[in-house]
């Protein structure tokens, strides 16, 4: 019902894919490009994340108190992580527009339906981000441990949200 991908939403500092447009792959992460292009991408769908758990604690009539609270926590600790992302951005020079990125993850959440369609479908996307956390922290503790370390904290945060959303669904 386009309940999301209707939604007016402000993307800076990030540039969306326009109609039609393909976001380029990812630069080999041995090169500054490359971290850059990785960091981006994570940080857009933090992004993501945030506007979506927000959108969705005022947009589902059939969530519960409970689910729209904890909606509006994990947004908030959401943004942290993108701020997190755009500090070390900012450290590294990366630009987050300098690439269009994606909305196909912020478009999928139009399937959602229901309070908790869009709750466990979130679940399942943070834990995907939780592993790619994971793997990017391994890939680069040796070569830059700063931002492997930020990558490791998020995926072990991304537990405990997962965790928040389930308790939510329960209730
Ligand atoms: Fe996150
Ligand atoms: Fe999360």
């Amino acid at each position: 019902m386009g309940r999301f991908s209707k939604a007016q939403v402000v993307w800076a500092p990030f540039r969306p894919c326009a109609a039609g447009e393909k976001a380029p792959y990812p630069r080999s992460l041995q090169t500054p490009e490359g971290l850059g292009d990785r960091l981006r991408f994570v940080a857009f769908a933090e992004k993501q994340a945030m506007e979506a758990f927000r959108l969705a604690a005022h947009h589902f009539p059939d969530a519960s108190p409970l689910q729209c609270e904890s909606w509006l926590r994990l947004a908030d600790e959401e943004q942290k992580h993108l701020s997190w992302l755009l500090g070390r951005m900012e450290e590294l020079g990366v630009d987050p527009g300098e690439r269009p990125q994606s909305l196909a993850l912020w478009n999928s959440f139009d399937r959602c339906e229901t309070a908790d369609q869009f709750a466990v479908f979130m679940s399942n996307a943070e834990e995907r981000g939780r592993i790619a956390g994971e793997q990017f922290h391994e890939t680069l503790k040796s070569t830059d441990p700063v931002t492997a370390e930020i990558f490791r904290k998020i995926a072990e945060e991304e537990v405990e949200h997962i965790r928040i959303a389930e308790s939510a669904l329960r209730s």
